[in-house]
């Protein structure tokens, strides 16, 4: 697992977003031979989003060929509540690129029967070989995508119940009050997410640190469901400075130093 650590929000929004589109223009996808993406939302990414905007505007990207597949989606919120992870991935992103709608891959979670819709959606993700490169955020208690503590390594693509951790965290969205937070959402599972070709994750924020010491440092175990990243032979964490501060200095200097021989293409813009 690679580990990189960076000055701020700024610097991991654009290193997280030359991942991206290095590895997109790595693959070279054409409409036969799609690059398949899993995406992510939350605060985190929106740097990185607005980042890939400008690399597609600058020419260096092209979603013509890329088919998304978003990590997770609320059950039973409005159509048109800007939580919606439709319209939030709309207007943070797909609206200002090339991808065509037919690419976008998102759960629906006011679909009739959800259950249903989850086993849809694992099985396209199937169809189509699986996911090239799958990006992340993590909650404060160690999540990724909706699967919360205690989630199991294998599980895939299901209806879950939301901890009252992560209600309360993103009550921020929902004018403060956390019983407009949906109970439920819908995701993918740690077994689908670990099934892609590479895995990264974007952390930033110092309420995240904890989380990261618990990733990183601490064994594989289902209640820190960040850890089961180490498991992914393609496994990359991006994250700022203010999130080490649990890190202890020599965990710091290793991966520091790691990357620092790193001549990977995103390496390239560097800050
Ligand atoms: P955040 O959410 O980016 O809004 O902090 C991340 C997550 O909960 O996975």
């Amino acid at each position: 697992m690679r580990l990189i650590i960076l000055k701020d929000y700024n610097s991991v929004s654009t290193r997280s977003a030359a991942y991206v589109a290095s590895q997109i223009r790595k693959a070279n996808p054409s409409s036969e031979n799609p690059f398949i993406l899993g995406l992510p939302t939350g605060s985190t990414p929106l740097g990185m989003y607005r980042e890939l905007i400008r690399f597609h505007r600058e020419g260096i990207v092209s979603f013509k060929n890329v088919i998304t597949f978003n990590m997770d989606e609320y059950v039973g919120i409005p159509e048109n509540h800007p939580q919606r992870y439709h319209n939030y991935m709309s207007k943070n992103f797909f609206e200002h690129i090339d991808i065509p709608t037919e690419n976008v891959n998102i759960l629906d979670g006011n679909a009739q029967d959800i259950e249903l819709e989850c086993a849809a959606y694992e099985r396209k993700i199937m169809q189509y070989g699986g996911v090239n490169l799958f990006v992340g955020g993590i909650g404060a208690n160690g999540h990724i995508a909706f699967n919360e503590p205690g989630s199991s390594p294998e599980s895939r693509t299901r209806v879950v119940t939301l901890s009252e951790n992560t209600r309360a965290a993103n009550s921020r969205f929902f004018v403060n009050d956390i019983t407009k937070v949906p109970e439920t959402a819908l995701t993918v599972g740690i077994g689908t997410i670990l099934d892609s070709g590479s895995v990264m994750l974007i952390v930033t924020g110092n309420n995240k640190a904890h989380a990261l010491r618990m990733g990183v440092e601490n064994g594989v175990n289902d209640i820190w469901p960040i850890s089961h990243l180490k498991l992914h032979p393609n496994g990359l964490i991006v994250c700022s400075e203010e999130t080490t501060g649990e890190l202890k200095s020599e965990t710091v200097s290793y991966y520091k130093e790691i990357e620092k021989s790193n001549t990977a293409p995103d390496n390239l813009y560097k800050d």
